[in-house]
């Protein structure tokens, strides 16, 4: 094969084109160190395609789902996007958006790379519609190891009540708003880490399989706790994105931020040395998973060459390239740990031998819809702290979007 010379000065993609849109939302940060890296074996395996950068900014794809339901809508997709295995990706294949990839993991030897679990949140009535990049954890806790130290606290709490002592510990130091959070998808994040502690993970995934009802007496007194954590939290969070609430614990204004994995990344990438990383207090040997996966749209421009993205993608090279610069660790089971920083070596650990539990803002465990009901009944939770009116809410979401009984 010939490398090949763009063939267009225009920066759009068109009819016969060698670029091949790739839409995440990973602009910034360890999230584009990520996203650089894979495109660095990309531009080395599929040199014959040239890489172009459809990110739209935005923890979480708070913009870039909107923008790219716009596009599907239009018929205008880009070559590839980034969609969360489970839940979120059936809402695209259900809607008929994707191309059946079965051939294709035949051809490149996919099938039995992925651990089984995974292949079946990708998989809708026997086909496989997507290449996953990775798996990250969401339910860990960052400190600030020097704040920490100034208020005498030398142990991770393993119970929520110890974490509530330690946070008063802070406050009595002078920590005002010693727990860094942000806005909605931030705060449900936080609830579902506290709910996997109150409820343990059997119940926790039974709240998103039906089984676990929302109406009971457990669920009021995890969001009375919910209610106390967030007097630990900056009042200004519901303006700020997971960044802006790393920021303070970088900055020693906070002392611990709950956030998926993304974080070691990003920490790293800015330079940022002096943390400190634990399983949220009280979740145990729970991982709460979510999966980074890649499509190819119908109505793509440049099918051929988003099947050599995905290639790269599904590939061990790839995912190592990936995985050692985004936090998270390779899907792939036949990937070492060699050049892997320090938390990714012990997340491959724990995954081998951890209780899964999915996560709904990040699309494992339940729809767009559904998160979208819980995030804007957790924001106005966030304002008026009205245990009932948030526990009503969520039951409604279940009922409305929920697995139906
Ligand atoms: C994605 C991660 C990303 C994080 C923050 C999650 O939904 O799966 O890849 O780093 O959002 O933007």
């Amino acid at each position: 094969m010939f490398a090949t010379v763009a063939c267009s000065s225009s920066e759009e993609p068109g009819e016969g084109t060698k670029k091949v849109e790739v839409f995440t939302w990973w602009a910034d940060g360890g999230e584009k160190a990520g996203l650089d890296g894979l495109v660095g074996v990309f531009k080395t395996d599929c040199a014959d395609y040239e890489f172009l950068n459809g990110a739209v900014a935005g923890g979480a794809g708070s913009n870039a789902k909107q923008v790219l339901a716009s596009r599907l809508q239009q018929n205008d997709p880009p070559d590839t996007f980034q969609a969360h295995a489970g839940a979120e990706l059936s809402d695209y294949i259900n809607d008929d958006q994707l191309e059946d990839l079965s051939a294709q993991y035949t051809e490149w030897g996919l099938t039995n790379a992925f651990p089984k679990g995974l292949i079946d949140n990708l998989t809708v009535g026997g086909k496989i519609y997507s290449v996953p990049a990775n798996i990250h954890r969401a339910n860990v806790l960052w400190s600030n190891k020097t704040v920490l130290a100034k208020a005498g606290i030398t142990k991770d709490a393993t119970t929520i009540d110890g974490f509530f002592a330690d946070l008063d510990k802070l406050k009595a130091a002078g920590v005002a708003a010693p727990l860094a959070l942000g806005k909605d998808w931030t705060q449900q994040m936080l609830f579902e880490a506290l709910l996997i502690s109150k409820l343990g993970p059997e119940k926790f995934n039974g709240l998103w399989n039906g089984s676990t009802p929302w109406t009971g007496a457990e669920m009021t007194a995890a969001i009375n706790d919910y209610k106390r954590l967030l007097t630990y939290t900056n009042k200004d969070r519901d303006t700020f994105d997971w960044t802006d609430a790393e920021k303070l614990l970088m900055d020693g204004k906070a002392a611990y931020q709950l956030m998926g994995d993304w974080e070691a990344a990003d920490l790293d990438a800015k330079g940022f040395k002096d943390y400190g990383w634990s399983v949220f207090p009280g979740n145990g040997n729970v991982f709460q998973w979510l999966a980074d996966s890649f499509v190819l749209p119908k109505g793509a421009k440049n099918a051929d060459g988003t099947k050599c993205w995905l290639k790269t993608v599904g590939s061990a090279t790839g995912q190592a390239a990936f995985n050692q610069k985004k936090g998270s660790i390779p899907a792939r089971t036949d990937v070492g740990t060699d050049g892997f920083p320090a938390y990714q070596q012990a997340a491959m650990a724990d995954w081998k031998t951890a209780t899964q539990v999915p996560s709904c803002p990040h699309g494992s465990a339940c729809a767009q819809t559904w998160q979208g009901a819980v995030g804007s009944a957790q924001g106005k939770f966030s304002s008026d702290g009205d245990v009932a009116a948030l526990q009503t809410a969520l039951a409604s979401a279940a009922a409305e979007f929920g697995p139906k009984k």
